[in-house]
């Protein structure tokens, strides 16, 4: 006997199955090579329960979705304050990969674009951590998010480290404006392999849910961030975490979304909800074709919209 909510999903899924268009990402070349066909969809609701369709074991680096949670771990370590000092909480409007920083400050708009996170990323484990052991910390505090052991796909990170001048100029400009004092190489590093660690749907879903959950960790009941941090990264997800497509997506789709270049895309519903897509073609923003209509359904089906 099924259940109500894995039917619905079977439903979405087929409907959604046939989405044309998109391009999955091949400026990291690795990204290149998954089948574009993969698609899943997965829904982890704040008592625990997980519910998900699809290929929902297909494993995949969580590229610019761990911009949300490397963020909560800058809070949780730094406070809002210190955070602060380094980057701001402003929509940028822009490519995830523009530089935009405040004219006055040099600090990157939000935590959600590449300037932002390369930035945060530096905070981790101490401002002055070595490398491996900043991403060691990350990787376990992503663990604990998802409730399982997590690992760090290095096939994906180094392909992305062979094509990544991009990166290092937005490195390279923070250094100029004292937002980092890490070396351009260590801080693109430290950001390249945070992105490279992998999950499938259902782990994004869980941590989605953390998120929702006001930081406690809905399978595991593991309090991971506090209350105050979960709702400071939603709300920065909110303006800035589909980028140049923000206003757009939270007037149409309505959910805190953050999306990534590998095709996943994760979006918290507060005290209810973490959802998660996993679908490799991207439109031109570089957010999930399929990804946004499902969630789009989800939206109007379940009257998820936060207004
Ligand atoms: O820095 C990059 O370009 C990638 N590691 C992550 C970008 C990304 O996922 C943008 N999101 N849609």
């Amino acid at each position: 006997m099924r259940t109500p909510i894995p039917d619905y999903l079977d439903e979405l899924m087929r409907d959604c199955a046939g989405t044309r268009g998109g391009n999955v990402a091949d400026y990291i070349p690795e990204l290149s090579k998954v089948d574009p066909s993969l698609l899943s969809v997965a829904v982890c609701a704040t008592n625990g329960h997980v519910y998900s369709v699809g290929d929902d074991t297909a494993k995949f680096t969580i590229q610019s979705m761990s911009k949300p949670f490397v963020y909560a771990a800058a809070l949780e370590e730094h406070g809002l304050k210190r955070v602060l000092e380094v980057v701001d909480v402003e929509p940028s409007g822009e490519a995830f990969n523009e530089l935009s920083l405040d004219d006055e400050t040099g600090r990157p708009l939000n935590p959600m674009i590449n300037a932002g996170a390369i930035a945060v990323n530096q905070l981790i484990n101490g401002e002055e951590s070595p490398v491996p052991e900043r991403v060691d910390y990350i990787l376990d505090f992503f663990s604990r998010f998802a409730g399982r052991e997590l690992t760090i796909n290095h096939t994906v990170a180094d392909s992305e480290l062979e094509h990544v001048d991009r990166n290092l100029s937005l490195a390279h400009m923070l250094r100029s404006y004292d937002v980092i004092q890490d070396d351009a190489q260590d801080a693109v590093r430290g950001y390249v392999e945070q992105c490279s660690i992998e999950v499938d749907v259902r782990d994004l879903a869980v941590m989605a849910a953390t998120l929702a959950n006001g930081g406690v960790q809905p399978v595991t009941g593991e309090r991971i961030i506090s209350a105050s941090v979960a709702r400071q990264v939603q709300a920065v997800m909110a303006s800035a975490g589909m980028y140049d497509a923000a206003g757009r997506w939270m007037t149409t789709v309505g959910i805190p979304a953050k999306s990534g270049v590998s095709g996943g895309m994760l979006g918290t519903l507060p005290g209810q909800l973490g959802l998660a897509t996993f679908s490799p073609p991207l439109d031109g923003k570089g957010n999930s074709v399929a990804g946004a209509r499902i969630f789009r359904r989800l939206s109007q089906d379940m009257g998820l919209h936060l207004m």
